[in-house]
């Protein structure tokens, strides 16, 4: 899908080095299709001596010959970065931002010419190549630019193209969901440590039973109530410990962790 696309990736930092790590370990690209670009020299350095790709401290010579242009630096910095690059991009180049809150209207009104752009929102398990990226597109954008973002973030996990009304819904659930199931593996993990397992253990039990229940939810397609009712025999163990987390307001709170975190990216995006 990607043969022969050059990708510049502006602001190759923790996201971009991640997507260039996974990109090429999984031959979605060669180095040869890359250019990165950051703040440092130091940073470039780093870049061409692990990965043998291009790279430079100046945005506008990444961009000139790419047909992707990967927007991954922060989003503060956002109107001044895409100032660097304005006069040096074209109407046939593709601009993909995964910059927190910043919308698909504020790139278009940066980039000034009416450019196709697509807003994508990663996540940190992209890391090892269990990522979500969902995929926004503007209305210049066409079918085979789209299929373009999937295959590139197809390299870091999986992909879902949704409407940008969502992305605030997206990032309180996709993006920050790695951080609150974290706190649940680690809690059931203290679980297991008060029950006299060693915590080693404890962790490697709890990580494998959510890895094993997310993929019962993914790869079965059945309810997550109709699977929790299959492990909850009557009278048995697992009623028990169930009552004990709607003692404690587990679904309310998680709701309510998912329904604050999106309410947040609202108010940055607007910032
Ligand atoms: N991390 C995540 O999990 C995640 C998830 C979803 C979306 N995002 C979005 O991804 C973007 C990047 O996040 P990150 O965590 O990768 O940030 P990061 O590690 O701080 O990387 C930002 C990079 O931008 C470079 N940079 C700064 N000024 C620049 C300029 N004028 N021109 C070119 N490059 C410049 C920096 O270069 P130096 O290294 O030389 O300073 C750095 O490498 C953010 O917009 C964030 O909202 C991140």
């Amino acid at each position: 899908m990607l043969k022969g696309k050059k990708i510049a990736i502006i602001g190759a930092g923790k996201m971009g080095e991640t997507l260039v790590t996974r990109l090429l370990s999984t031959g979605t690209l060669k180095k040869e299709q890359l250019y990165v670009t950051a703040k440092h020299d130091s940073r470039i350095s780093h870049f061409k001596e692990k990965f043998g790709v291009k790279g430079s401290t100046v945005n506008a010579d990444a961009v000139r010959d790419a047909d992707i242009i990967l927007l991954c630096v922060k989003p503060q910095i956002a109107p001044k970065v895409i100032a660097s690059i304005r006069e040096s991009i074209n109407a046939e180049q593709l601009v993909i931002s995964i910059m927190a809150g910043f919308t698909i209207a504020q790139l278009q009104k940066a980039l000034v010419l009416p450019l196709p752009v697509i807003r994508a929102m990663p996540n940190t398990p992209c890391e090892i190549g269990a990522g979500m990226t969902v995929l926004a597109s503007g209305n210049k954008t066409n079918g085979d630019q789209i299929r373009f973002a999937e295959a590139l973030f197809g390299a870091v996990g999986k992909t879902m193209v949704l409407d940008e009304k969502y992305f605030d819904a997206v990032t309180g659930l996709s993006a920050s969901g790695p951080a609150f199931i974290y706190v649940v593996i680690e809690a059931l993990a203290e679980g297991g440590v008060k029950c006299g397992l060693p915590r080693d253990v404890s962790t490697a039990l709890v990580a494998q039973a959510c890895l094993g229940a997310a993929r019962m939810v993914a790869e079965t397609n059945q309810h997550p109530a109709i699977l929790k009712d299959h492990v909850t025999t009557p009278a048995g163990c697992t009623i028990d410990g169930l009552l004990k987390l709607e003692e404690g307001g587990i679904r309310v709170t998680m709701i309510k962790a998912v329904d604050e975190a999106a309410r947040k990216a609202k108010v940055l995006g607007a910032e």
